[in-house]
Parts: structure tokens; sequence; C-alpha cells
């Protein structure tokens, strides 16, 4: 017997209830009858943010290390930095005595709105996956467990503690889901917590679907399943459903609930038991790690500034960047003396220090005269004397660098935001000062996409910075004079308006619902597919040097699904400095029986090259990489056909291409029913070919009826496409020898058998 399950052979019923119910705002209960020890968590997800008190929901945190947030950690597109990244995170749990981190976030940027967006990767699920799983495995390579949030469909903070998200089965397969599921079948996280939100009317507390068929049996996840904080309504129903534990607590009515359910025969103890069990288990995992010690705070702030270097982007650049060391540079804006560098909510940190970003260029350019002007306010109000001062202080400089941060009022968890715009007032600053200097660089913190289209063509270059942590300081001033050639590119499209993004009728819902009516097409697979212009593509990110791409190979022409395709090509660094290059591929299914976005990331490689290399960048490709989820066979499916794989320096940029064929292996049931239409039995191919000779029968038999009466303006082949042939039939019953349901009954029967 493991020692996991001698201790729940031990433990009592009120033990166990107690086991699935926080202790604090930030422990489990220990069952020290057992030897049982607590777990201590703690926000998550880009640094720790360990409360001195567990039993305060927010104190001041212990200082920690702030990297940055999601959304320039997936702009590095580099998941061995984010590996790096976890094992810092996890030394410093390991010293501020922490058990499992809560992060990281995974769930789809469905609409830039999402106040919350700066905590999650991206907009696609492939990319979203590949960050999130290596980031997972870097903190638990080290001993410290990981809480993967927020499952699922948590992509708006509007009504985020019940509102509804309506959403279809392929939908949540495609887009909502497989970021989760890579994270659980990749990384194994310890932990995984539930959603506030309800999916199709049920909370994910108590989704059954979700937390025990897909989550547990499906992918295999063997930790256990967290509430997030507050996320309960029912704890008997969430226990049945697959929640193990309910945070936080204390909360005695919960562990009552539990205690007489099981008592009065509501809820079986087996299912206790296997909740109890997975705690336990962790527990034992987490207490293998001792806790305590210091962590190598300098170390952490260097990989931080490596980390915001490497995921900032830089959108737009004229020739000016890098700087050659100006005479005078008036640094405008009041983010250069009060860095901007995470987000508000639960994933606050108190960090060990901060690169002020001023500073930090004095530091690199010592033969250079700076100037300074606040800029902009910090509230909401409109000062044209900041405005005035601004522009007289660029007026004499060579350079002005003008930094924008997106103001808390505008961007945090809790709330969503209500446009994509920077303030008027900042948007006035820059059109003021690029009127009166050209050489003007915008340099931006923010966590998700704003819209640029009315101030940025008088700048000269501009700088996505994000969210870049305590360190990003120093980062800017490295990319700003090239000590570093950037290299980020977006994990999101930045769209020319709000009206164009996809969500937009159906955000934030109302009535308690909010329905996912653009389905699968959230992102660049919405704006690719209808052909909508955007400011800046998914996938894009300029660096001081230039990459050439060639030679696209696949390792077989024609190949089975089951055993996948490895493809390949050439990249040359054809400019004059070192840099790196994300080599994005993308797979465009030619025909399907589904409809599709036009094309999907399905690999990625970063490569470093010195000017004039060139470098050959494999990547497999495998079932999944081709497969659509069919809701009509509940399964992935691949289809016989041709695929275009497409690598691309951004998703609008496609440099080069090949063509493969895949064969199918999948030996599907037929999906004809007794109302097909003509069309879906000629799209069978084994319906087909069962139905073939009565179909050109049915063809001469509808031309005569149509020129035997008047005319009526009709393709007879046409129209009998969209018709069930059991209707058909029908009309023609006295021609018949067998009653019509009979003849279609023993077609449904043919195709069966033919198959299996
Ligand atoms: C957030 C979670 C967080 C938890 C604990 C919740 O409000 O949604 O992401 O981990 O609080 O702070």
């Amino acid at each position: 017997m493991t020692d996991v399950q001698a201790i729940i052979n031990k433990m009592t019923l009120e033990e166990k209830a107690a086991l699935c119910t926080g202790a604090s705002a930030w422990s489990t209960t220990p069952v020290h009858r057992v030897n049982l020890p607590e777990l201590i968590v703690s926000d998550g997800p880009h640094g720790i943010r360990r409360q001195p008190n567990i039993f305060a929901m927010t104190q001041k945190s212990l200082p920690a290390t702030c990297f940055p947030t999601a959304s320039s950690l997936a702009s590095t597109w580099d998941p061995d930095l984010l590996h790096e990244m976890g094992q810092a995170l996890a030394e410093e749990a390991i010293a501020l005595k922490v058990d499992i981190i809560l992060g990281p976030g995974a769930n789809m940027k469905r609409t830039p709105l999402c106040g919350r967006n700066f905590e999650y990767f991206s907009e696609d699920p492939y990319l979203a996956g590949q960050m999130a799983a290596s980031l997972i495995n870097g903190i638990q390579s080290k001993g410290v467990g990981t809480s993967l949030k927020h499952f699922a469909a948590n992509n708006q903070e509007f009504e985020r503690f019940a509102i509804s998200a309506e959403i279809d089965e392929r939908t949540l397969r495609e887009i909502y889901l497989p970021a989760f599921e890579t994270a659980v079948t990749q990384a194994k996280p310890w932990t995984v917590m539930c959603a506030y939100n309800k999916i199709n009317g049920t909370y994910a507390s108590e989704h059954y679907r979700l937390l025990t068929e897909i989550l547990k049996n499906e992918w295999g996840f063997e930790g256990f399943v967290v509430s997030d904080w507050g996320a309960v309504h029912d704890r008997v129903a969430s226990l049945r459903a697959g929640l193990d534990l309910e945070m936080p607590g204390p909360k005695q009515t919960r562990v009552n609930a539990i205690i007489e359910a099981v008592r009065n025969g509501d809820l079986d103890e087996a299912i206790l038991d296997e909740a109890a069990r997975r705690i336990v288990r962790v527990a034992l995992m987490a207490a293998q790690k001792p806790k305590g010690g210091t962590f190598d705070a300098a170390a952490h702030h260097t990989l931080a500034r490596k980390m915001a270097a490497e995921g900032m982007v830089l959108l737009k650049n004229n020739g000016l960047l890098p700087l050659q060391a100006p005479d005078h540079i008036a640094v405008i804006g009041r983010a250069a003396k009060e860095a901007h560098f995470q987000g508000g909510g639960s994933s606050h940190i108190n960090p060990t220090q901060v690169d002020v970003p001023f500073t930090e260029l004095q530091k690199l350019a010592e033969n250079t005269e700076f100037s300074f002007a606040l800029g902009y306010p910090e509230g909401k109000c409109f000062e044209q004397s900041l405005i005035d001062e601004a522009v007289s202080a660029a007026q004499v400089a060579n350079v002005a660098l003008i930094f924008i941060a997106l103001p808390g009022f505008k961007e945090s968890e809790g709330y969503d935001r209500t446009d994509l715009d920077l303030t008027e007032h900042q948007v006035a600053l820059i059109q003021a000062v690029t009127a009166v200097q050209p050489n003007t660089v915008v340099i931006l913190n923010n966590g998700a996409p704003i819209v640029v289209r009315d101030w940025i063509e008088g700048t000269a270059a501009v700088l996505e910075a994000w969210m870049m942590g305590q360190a990003g300081g120093g980062a800017i001033a490295d990319i700003l004079f090239g000590r570093t050639n950037p290299c980020g590119k977006l994990a999101e499209t930045y769209p020319m308006k709000l009206s164009d993004t996809p969500a937009h009728l159906n955000f934030p819902g109302e009535n308690g619902s909010v329905r996912y009516g653009e389905g699968l097409f959230i992102g660049y697979r919405y704006y690719d597919t209808k052909e909508i212009p955007v400011a800046f593509p998914f996938g894009y990110g300029l660096s001081y040097t230039q990459f050439a791409y060639s030679n696209p190979q696949a390792s077989a022409a024609i190949f089975n699904d089951s055993e996948g395709v490895t493809v390949s090509v050439d990249v040359t660094n054809t400019g004059h400095m070192a840099g790196k290059e994300i080599v994005q591929v993308y797979v465009h299914d030619q025909e399907s029986r589904l409809i599709r976005p036009f094309k999907e990331l399905k690999g990625f490689a970063k490569v470093h090259l010195e000017p004039g290399e060139t470098k050959t960048i494999t990547i497999s490709l495998d079932f999944r990489a081709f497969a659509y989820y069919d809701p009509a066979h509940q399964q992935w499916v691949t289809e016989d056909g041709q695929f275009d794989i497409l690598f691309g320096t951004s998703s609008a940029d496609i440099r080069c291409s090949t063509t493969v064929t895949l064969h199918s292996t999948l030996l599907l049931p037929s999906v004809l029913h007794r109302e097909s239409t003509i069309r879906a039995w000629l799209d069978d191919p084994r319906g087909k070919a069962a139905f073939e000779p009565m179909y050109q029968q049915l063809i001469a038999q509808t031309n005569r009826v149509f020129s035997d009466s008047e005319t009526i303006g009709m393709d007879s082949a046409s129209f009998l496409l969209d018709m069930p042939l059991l209707s058909i039939l029908h009309f023609q019953e006295g021609n018949l020898t067998q009653p019509a349901d009979d003849i279609v009954d023993q077609l449904l029967e043919q195709v069966r058998t033919d198959r299996f």
C-alpha cells in the first residue's frame, strides 16, 4: 500500500473533510495525527507574493523578484528562458517557504479588452501551451508546485464571478482548452485552479465534464483541483464534480456540509477519499523539499533584465534606433522615473529593487546630456502645461524619448478596459512632441494591445516594453542603445481599431451570459480569414538586422497522420549585427469538411545568428498539427488531403512554403443519418459509394418532373443537393417498390457495415 493510501485509511471523515477546505487564506489544513503537513500557497504568476501572515488576504508581501508579466514572457517565444525563470521562481518560493505558486495562467486572449490579459500569454493556444508548460517544468524541476489557472474560459473580468461563457464544443476544444491540455500533459502541474465563471451554464467549480471527464480522465491529470479564491458555491456539488480543495479558509460550514452529506448518503465517501488522496499526494511531494534559506536576488534581477529585453517588441523603426550617443536626449513621461512594470491585483509583487529607466539610460550614455519632463499627470485630468514643458524640452534636444504607461485605471485585474486607447492626454502629448521633434521614440508600458493610429505617424520608432518586471528599465536602455538587438515578437494582434476585434459584437455579454459567437476565430485566425488589416500582426517584431528564409523542406511529401512529418527551412542573418529570429510555422488546410481558420501556428523556433550565418530550423509536426476537433465524432480528426506548410517571420509575412499530402489512418463511423441531405451523402466517401447509383436515377427522375411541368427555372442537380434523401423519396412514394424509410435505413446499414 502506498504511503498516500495508508494515510487516507487512517484519517477520520472529519479530518478528510477538513483537508479539502483551506485552513487560512494561503494554507491547507494539516492533519498532525497522521503527520500530514500543511501546504503553503502563494500568488503568482510572475513573482512570489508571499503574505507574511497567512490569514491576511492582501498585506504588503515579502520582497521577491518581479519578473515581466505573461504578455512579455510570451513575446520572447523562448521556452528555455521561461524554464530558467521557473527555476528562479522556485528558488524564491523555497526561500520564502512557499510550496505551490499560483500560476501560470493559460487563458486565451479572446479580446484585448480583458483587464487581466497582462497575466495571460497569447491569443494562440499553441504558443500559450508551450509557454505555460515550460514555466511549470522549470518551477517543478526544483520541487515546488504550480497551479495552472484559471480553468477554464476565464477570458474577461466583467462579471467574472458568475458570468456564463457560452462556447460550442469545437471552440472549447480547439481554442480555450489546448493550452491547458498541453501544460497538463507535458508538465504535470501539481494543481489546477478552476475559474470563477460558468461554462455553458455550469460553474467551472461544479463542472464534472471539465474537471473530471476531460482534465482528470482524458488528460490524465494526477494533481488536485483547487478553487479560485471564492469560486465555490455548493461544496458538495463541487466535490462531486471533481473540485478537490476549496480555498480560501477557514470555512467550518463547508467542512460540516461535507461531513453531513457523507453521513446522510448524499455524497459517496469514495469521492471524498479521492479528493483527499490527491491533496495528500501533493502534500507529501512538497514535504520532500525543505523550505527556508535565501535566494540570489542580484542574479534573479539580472535574469529579469534579460527576460524583459527578450520580450520587448520593436514595433516601428525608421532607422533612428539603435541610438548613436546623441548630444542631448529629452526624456519625457512620468514612467521614465516611476517605472511601470507590473499590473494591479493578485499578481502584484513587492520587488526586491527597481530599475529606473531614466537612470539606466544615463548609465549607458555618459557623454549625453539628459533633460526630463513629466509629460502627463497621474490621474485622468488634462494639464496643458505638462505638454508645453515637454515640447520645449524636445525642441532643444537631438532625440526625444517618450515613456508612456497605461494607467491602472485603464488596465488591471478585476475590471476590463472600455477602449484600446492611451489617455487623451498621452495622445496629445505624443502628437505635440512629434510635431517639433522628428527623432521621437515612444516606449510603451502596458499589458495588452493599444490602438496606435492616432499618434504613430510622426514617431521615428516605437518600442513595446510591456509590463516589463522590476529590471525592465535597464532592458529598455539596452535596446535603445543597441547593447541588445531586439528580438521579441507579438503573441497577440494589434488591431487598427476596437470595432475590428473578433469578439466586438459579443463582449462583454448581457443577462448573465457571454456568447462566444466568433467561435474559433479569435486573434489572427479572425483577421486572416476575414482579410481585415491590422496595425501589427501576430508574430510581428523588428530587429536591428534582417533575416532571409530559403530552402523549405518536408521529410516526406506524403505521410500518415499517425507518423507526422518533419519540416525545415534555412534562415540567414543578412544584416550587420548578430540577432535572433523567431521562425514561425503555420499550417494551412487546403480543403476540409468543417470550416477552419485560414492558417494556424503549429511550431516555432528562436535562433541566434551572427551576421552572414545560416542555420537550418527543423520542426516536427504531429497528428494534432493537422487535426481539427469534430463535434460530430467527439474526437480530433484528420482528413486526407493537402496542407501548405508556411514559414513566416510573422503571421502576415510568410517567406516560403512547401506542400505535403496527409493520409488519414482514422476509421471513423459514418455521421450519416435519416435526415442527411444529398450533399452529405455525396460528401461522405462511403456514403457516396453506396448511394451513387440511386443518385443518378434521382437526377434523371427530377429532370423528367421538371420538364413535364411548367419551367420553373431550376437546375435539378443543384436543387437536390440540400434536400434530405428521405424527403425526396417521399415525393416519389408512388414510384417506389418499398417504403422510403426502409430504403434509407438499408443504405445507412450498408454504409455502417462497409466501414467496420
Ligand atoms: C485570482 C487568482 C489568485 C487568487 C488568490 C483570485 O482572485 O483570480 O488568480 O490566484 O485570487 O489571490
